[in-house]
């Protein structure tokens, strides 16, 4: 049909100043769904993970026991970011009173919210006592890329261990031999590879295989003498008798079989012999902290997140408050205008973090600051709706390469049968860490070192350029980006958990999950599933998901954006509590939703 022209441009006019909203589905309407459970549920990047979580919590066990059997599980069944050499932070809520103090746990750091108890874990690794600033500067004065990320310099003291056991230790119900035992069985018994694994495996075979260590735990016999060691295929049979027998001693002695002992022996001596830096001191002055979680709140809910050293916490709280008056909700989920004040509020919150943050135990910051309304408002006043703002007009810094996110560390989510909420995430930095196993150990070593400023002003492998409040120093804990994060919904009750690995990616993954839920009344697995973007000051680039249509792009470009396609953001396993309305009108607790992110092929969700 030809319109009569005259009426041509009525109707654009009439298109341009009513944008074509669509209205919000229902939850049960949308494309994607969660797996529902009467009881309680586990979202991990594994299988196997999830359903040893799910069997703590089929045997008793809360959900801060499903979430420690799990990560340990994870150590055995998903090695290049599942970890005893690593590190991570974990957020709890726990109904009713605490049972941290008849432990002999300290309670200071615990929050009393909806009827329960909340606390934060702090396992991220330490710079060993012996580091120096200058660890990784050659003699030109650039960052010697090999030694921070590749060799056993670039290893922190690990924290897993230490922080696994003290969360289960404080808050969970069964024993630590009981949450230990399946990762050990894994360990021992060993499980049939997935091709995800045989495939990660065969790519990260030239690293790997360079170490006789890492090469004999994840790699075949050589076909022929001589020859290559060889990958598994899928479907072929992993054993790893030494990580079992490291899992055993610390089932049996707690922190203490592994930061003394056997364990520690072979860690410092492996140090010693190839030029390391981790000395039997670092081991034993390693602690796992309970933190005070960083609390914040958005358009009524309530949320709970990680403080410094992780910088996702803050980052996510302070774009929070930036978008929280902002009309997002009106120019809907993906438009290039909510896109645009996204991006632009993400840019703003990376110059915050590269000036200021870094270690609480060291490092001064003005949090109370960079989280006031009155800071929010001041960013949000400095976003020009219609044009992108350079990075080189935000921050007079000359323009730094390189950046994006990684292929790793692993992110999961508990939700209990009695409304227990546990989001944790655990990393080694890169897949595999620094691809250096510890002999007779039976585990990968991290190199997390390198989310230090190595060179403050220059940027690190995810293109974060940051300043001296992440230099190294001896015992310092690095920067990290991990977000593990809880929300209470606006009436008070506990409702969701979530997190992502993904690098400097994280917390801007986690905000537009978040965003999605609260903001554009999407379920949780459309929440999780739809398009990203993020961008991060430096690079000057807004890197976006497959998903986004071309025209949202173009008029993403016309604001001034230099626009980047991108691999997958992310994998934020999440899940959620659901409550029904009860007899008396309260919300009753009707059980769980667990989403795997799709993002990754391995991603599963047990369910009680
Ligand atoms: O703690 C951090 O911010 C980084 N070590 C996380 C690394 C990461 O997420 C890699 N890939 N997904």
């Amino acid at each position: 049909m030809r319109l009569p022209l005259p009426l041509l441009p009525a109707l654009l006019a009439a298109l341009l100043a009513a944008p074509l909203r669509a209205s919000p589905l229902q939850e049960r309407d949308q494309r994607f769904h969660g797996v529902v459970s009467a009881g309680g549920v586990v979202a991990s990047q594994d299988r196997l993970a999830s359903e040893v979580g799910v069997a703590m919590l089929r045997r008793g066990g809360n959900a801060v026991d499903a979430a420690v059997a799990a990560s340990f599980a994870l150590a055995v069944t998903l090695p290049q970011a599942g970890n005893l050499g690593g590190g991570g932070f974990l957020v709890l809520w726990l109904p009713g009173p605490s049972p941290a103090a008849d432990r002999g746990c300290p309670t200071g750091a615990e929050l009393t919210i909806a009827g329960g108890t909340a606390v934060a874990v702090n396992f991220r690794e330490t710079a060993p006592l012996a580091a120096t600033a200058d660890l990784f500067l050659a003699a030109d004065g650039t960052v010697d890329r090999r030694r921070a990320t590749r060799s056993l310099l670039a290893t922190g003291v690990p924290g897993t261990p230490a922080g696994l056991v003290l969360a289960q230790r404080c808050y969970g119900r069964l024993s630590l031999a009981a949450v230990l035992q399946p990762a050990i069985d894994l360990a021992a018994e060993g499980f049939a590879v997935g091709e995800p694994l045989a495939d990660s495996l065969r790519r990260a075979a030239p690293l790997l295989q360079a170490d006789p260590t890492a090469s004999a735990l994840f790699y075949g016999p050589p076909l022929e003498p001589g020859g290559p060691s060889r990958p598994y295929d899928a479907g072929e049979w992993l054993r790893q008798p030494d990580l079992a027998a490291t899992l055993r001693r610390i089932a049996a002695e707690g922190e203490a079989g592994f930061y003394a002992g056997p364990t520690a022996e072979r860690l410092v001596a492996l140090m010693a012999e190839r030029g390391g830096l981790i000395t039997a001191a670092d081991l034993q002055a390693y602690r796992a902290q309970l933190v005070r979680p960083l609390a914040g709140s958005f358009q009524g809910h309530t949320l709970l997140t990680m403080p410094p050293p992780s910088a996702g916490g803050v980052g996510l709280l302070q774009l929070l408050g930036i978008l929280e008056p902002l009309p997002l909700a009106e120019q809907g989920a993906g438009s290039a205008a909510a896109l645009h004040r996204l991006v632009e509020a993400m840019n703003l919150v990376y110059r915050d973090r590269n000036r200021w943050l870094g270690d609480p135990d060291q490092v001064a910051m003005p949090l109370e600051r960079l989280l006031s309304r009155a800071h929010a408002a001041k960013l949000r006043g400095q976003i020009d709706p219609l044009r992108h703002r350079p990075a080189a007009e935000l921050d007079g810094q000359p323009a730094a390469a390189g950046g994006g996110g990684g292929d790793n560390t692993t992110h999961l989510s508990v939700a209990d049968r009695r409304g227990g909420l546990v989001a944790t995430t655990t990393t080694l930095n890169f897949a595999y860490g620094n691809g250096i196993a510890v002999p007779g150990a039976g585990f990968l070593l991290n190199n997390e070192m390198d989310d230090f400023a190595a060179a403050p002003g220059r940027p690190n492998v995810f293109g974060l350029v940051q300043g001296q409040a992440n230099a190294i120093a001896p015992g310092r804990r690095p920067l990290s980006s991990m977000t593990p994060t809880l929300v209470f919904r606006p009436d008070g009750r506990p409702w969701l958990a979530t997190g992502s690995p993904g690098g400097s990616r994280i917390p801007t993954t986690v905000l537009q999950v978040l965003l999605n839920r609260m903001v554009h009344g999407h379920n949780l697995a459309t929440a999780v599933a739809s398009p990203r973007v993020h961008s991060q000051l430096w690079p000057d680039r807004l890197s976006h998901e497959q998903g986004f249509s071309p025209d949202t792009l173009a008029l993403l470009a016309a604001r001034g954006h230099a626009l980047q396609p991108s691999t997958a953001m992310g994998s934020a396993n999440s899940v959620e509590l659901l409550w029904s309305p009860g007899p008396a009108g309260a919300p009753r607790l009707a059980g769980s939703l667990g989403v795997a992110d799709t993002r990754r092929p391995e991603g599963a969700v047990a369910v009680e």
